[in-house]
């Protein structure tokens, strides 16, 4: 089987033996010791037959999923039963989608064989009803956690579920974990469905950034070996103000531009970093990361990101119009350079290792980049809805109209789409993005609305 990872074929031009030194897999979780227990306290609650929920918030890249991921493991080894789903930008519009993926207790969402999730009425009803009566059961012996991912992309009808479930399963061992962003203005349901959830007392954690020396201990689980100088441990405390994952692009950045390396057995500055001209945000960061890449392998990349969060190693294949060593070069060279990771699945699918990184991988490229991709993605995405037989929610586009009412251009509509889908979300980490017009109909509906 084609390997995605073997050594030494990653392709980023300018990698140092230094770099190649960092750190990904065996990475370190620190601080955020309150955090656990308040969910460990939770989880004591919900064994004792109480439902219970948290709400996880926090920006993007403050760690909310590496919290979550964390106390996942810790209810394991306390005998609880984990289930682990996350809401997708791409699956708004997909009644149920994170739920449906867990299966198991939430499989009555699914009304039949093929998956097209329940509809209105009665039916719906019988089936939160089969959800609370399964759910109820499958906590008898032991407690179930539900760790729901990126609630602020929820679907509605998810949203909906959750308020349901509090009144209707009150004394069963569950514990729903759920990580909201808190730079995301998210929808009425679900300020709604934070409400609901808040009134029945769950537990509300916020993160914090990390503190200077924990950003200390981070960089050196990130660097693995050698001690660290104290200038570069301050410059990169006080740069990322405390953002894990700014503070990992950030040390990133400052080594592939050989501002820091690994002399004398320690990580040091070997040029002022008064001087650093370092990226300032997590997107500057990786464009400059893909700058340092051979074009053909940017090019194939930025398709990636242009495909979703999630892509298989054949669509990329057909959207890159190039040999499929290139395209296993460049997978090899984003892995190498830590910007997506392989997943299981029926055949090679990457996802990219954070939101933040598809964004700034985007960002570099132009509008014919889109009209390129964008049509074979959706034809995949469409053959692979009819296949399924999922047609119920999925609607066509309508068009992109300007100001005066005329249709905009295939350039303007895929500009505007880049703007809205993309470059709006991280409002913190990329605090420069020029806000533009709203596009209420466009293409999005076309991205949203197609089924997997
Ligand atoms: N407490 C921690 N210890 C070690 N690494 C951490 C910690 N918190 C976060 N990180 C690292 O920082 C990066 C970003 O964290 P994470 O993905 O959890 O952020 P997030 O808040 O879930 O972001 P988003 O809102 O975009 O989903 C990850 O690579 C993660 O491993
Ligand atoms: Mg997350």
């Amino acid at each position: 089987m084609l390997s995605f990872r073997e050594p030494g074929l990653g392709c980023a031009r300018g990698r140092s033996r230094s770099d190649r030194s960092m750190n990904a897999r065996s990475r370190d979780f620190i601080g955020r010791r309150g955090e656990l227990r308040a969910l460990d306290n939770a989880l004591t609650e919900c064994a004792r037959g109480q439902l219970r929920f948290a709400l996880v918030s926090g920006e993007a890249g403050i760690g909310k999923t590496a919290l979550a991921r964390r106390f996942a493991d810790v209810a394991r080894r306390a005998a609880a039963q984990v289930l682990i789903t996350e809401c997708a930008q791409e699956d708004r519009s997909r009644p149920f989608a994170p739920l449906l993926q867990l299966s198991g207790p939430f499989a009555p969402l699914a009304a039949d064989s093929v998956g097209h999730p329940v509809p209105a009425g009665p039916d719906r009803d019988r089936a939160f009803a089969a959800v609370a009566a399964r759910l109820r059961e499958a906590a008898l012996n032991r407690p179930v956690v539900v760790v729901l991912e990126d609630l602020h992309w929820s679907d509605e009808e998810t949203l909906r579920v959750l308020p349901y479930l509090a009144r209707r399963v009150a004394d069963a061992s569950v514990l729903v974990v759920a990580t909201v962003r808190s730079d995301i203005a998210g929808s009425a349901t679900l300020v709604r469905t934070l409400v609901d959830l808040r009134r029945r007392d769950a537990v509300e954690l916020r993160l914090p950034p990390l503190t200077p020396s924990q950003v200390g201990l981070l960089m050196r689980s990130v660097l693995e070996k050698g001690r660290i100088d104290s200038a570069l441990l301050s410059y990169v405390a006080e740069r990322s103000e405390g953002n894990p994952l700014f503070v990992e692009e950030l040390v990133r950045g400052l080594i592939d531009h050989g501002w820091v390396a690994f002399v004398n057995a320690a990580w040091q500055p070997v040029r002022s970093l008064a001087d650093a001209t370092v990226p300032t945000s997590v997107g500057a960061s990786v464009r400059d990361r893909l700058a340092l890449m051979p074009a053909e392998i940017r090019w194939i990349l930025s398709n990636a990101a242009v495909i979703g969060p999630r892509f298989t190693f054949d669509l990329l294949l057909e959207t890159a119009g190039t040999s499929r060593g290139a395209v296993v070069a460049a997978v090899r060279a984003r892995i190498e350079a830590e910007l997506i990771e392989e997943r299981q699945a029926d055949g090679p699918t990457f996802v990219f290792r954070h939101a933040l990184l598809m964004t700034g991988s985007i960002a570099a490229r132009g509008a014919e980049h889109w009209s390129h991709v964008l049509p074979r993605r959706d034809g995949r995405m469409r053959e692979a809805s009819a296949r399924l037989g999922i047609t119920s929610h999925r609607r066509e586009p309508s068009g992109c109209k300007n100001r005066r009412g005329r249709l905009a251009s295939p350039r303007t509509q895929a500009w505007r789409l880049i703007w809205r889908e993309r470059l709006l979300l991280p409002v913190r980490i990329i605090p420069t993005v020029p806000r533009c017009f709203a596009c209420t109909r466009g293409l999005r509906p076309m991205l949203v609305g197609a089924s997997r």
